[in-house]
């Protein structure tokens, strides 16, 4: 039985990497928190697992972290924490800095000095190719971040490899393309638009009046995944021989305007757009009734374009595939938001014991 710190458990990817080990192994998961005087618990709520222990630890402070780490002696750290918004990351770059990177180095120097033969586990993101050179891209294409999370991302990357190289640690970066599912945060512009989306049927099946949502740019295209499929594959990374570098992505790309009518589609709205020379006066038309608009308050300073991502190498090495489609993913997010809001419950507020709380 092994012993494994996840960090960013309330998290998309946390929550998913704990069920996934808890579902698949035998070992202890220390799965991390800030100290909050709100807690926000929604994403582990329904789990209860006493190979599941929540423990305080702060990213931000190397002190949190080596005490944690010399008390636990991990075998593996998978590190899910993260300013993981890249809008806001134009408003809050040092703070980016700090969580992003800083928390990568404290973690890499804790396991050089108390447990060397820890593996660590660092989220890179594809949002590190930026200004992209080439499609689809591969863990070849050069670092060209557009932001400060993508600039915050690069830098953890040649932390992660420096420290290898030097130090021999089992230490990998992985470039994630973006990936979503049910328990992702509604900022983000696939959520934001399954809850929107499935607020509108109600309101329509209701008879009620619809207030429409706004987005900013449409055309930008992602290479969109399940982060349930992915969870998966880093565990993989993290059991192989030899550590290294890798990419994973869905090899497709798709636009937020596609992943908008998937999801119209998923709901069962019949929508058509109306649209102009001007990008801005795009809307979305139900039953005659516009239910999404254009607003520049969500343009980025600097937008990543295009990204397509090319995983094959990574597939061959693990042995692994993804099993859920574009398609079935933005189904799975519609119909789980119409669920929520049928079962929504205002008390519904589970907590948890802190181990390590004073
Ligand atoms: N968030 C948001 N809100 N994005 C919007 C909106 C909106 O209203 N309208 C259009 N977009 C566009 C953004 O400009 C961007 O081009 C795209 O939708 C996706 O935005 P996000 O969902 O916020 O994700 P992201 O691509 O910036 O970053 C995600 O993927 C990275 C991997 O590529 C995050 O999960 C990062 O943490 C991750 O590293």
């Amino acid at each position: 039985m092994k012993k494994i710190i996840i960090t960013g458990v309330t998290g998309q990817d946390g929550s998913n990497m704990v069920r996934y080990l808890l579902n698949n192994t035998e070992h202890i998961i220390y799965g991390t928190v800030r100290r909050l005087s709100v807690t926000n618990h929604e994403n582990i709520k329904d789990i209860k697992d006493e190979r599941f222990k929540l423990i305080n630890l702060d990213i931000t402070d190397q002190q949190s972290i080596i005490n944690n780490v010399k008390s636990i002696m991990p075998d593996y750290i998978i590190n899910f924490a993260a300013q993981s918004f890249v809008g806001e990351s134009w408003n809050t770059p040092i703070q980016t800095f700090t969580t992003n990177t800083l928390s990568v180095m404290y973690f890499l120097e804790s396991i050089k000095e108390y447990c060397p033969t820890c593996r660590f586990y660092s989220a890179g993101s594809s949002e590190e190719f930026g200004d992209v050179e080439y499609v689809p891209q591969d863990i070849k294409h050069p670092c060209r971040p557009r932001s400060p999370y993508g600039a915050s991302k690069c830098s953890a990357r040649h932390l992660v490899k420096v420290y290898r190289e030097s130090y021999n640690l089992f230490a990998i970066h992985c470039i994630l393309f973006n990936h979503e599912g049910i328990r992702r945060g509604k900022e983000f512009v696939t959520r934001k638009i399954t809850s929107n989306i499935a607020r509108i049927k109600k309101e329509i099946d209701n008879g009620e009046k619809v207030t429409p949502f706004e987005l900013g740019n449409i055309y930008a295209k992602r290479d969109w995944s399940d982060s349930e499929d992915f969870v998966e594959a880093v565990w993989l990374m993290l059991n192989m021989k030899e550590p290294r570098e890798y990419v994973l992505s869905s090899n497709e790309t798709h636009t937020v305007k596609e992943f908008v009518e998937l999801s119209c589609q998923s709901a069962g709205l019949k929508y058509q757009w109306f649209e102009t020379i001007n990008e801005l006066d795009t809307k979305l038309i139900v039953n005659g009734e516009v239910i999404m608009k254009i607003s520049k308050k969500f343009y980025r300073p600097a937008e990543v374009d295009l990204l397509y991502g090319d995983s094959t190498e990574t597939r061959q090495i693990l042995n692994w595939k993804p099993k859920v489609s574009f398609k079935d993913l933005v189904y799975k997010m519609v119909m789980n938001d119409i669920k929520l809001l049928d079962n929504y419950n205002p008390n519904d507020n589970n907590l948890y014991n802190i181990e390590n709380t004073l």
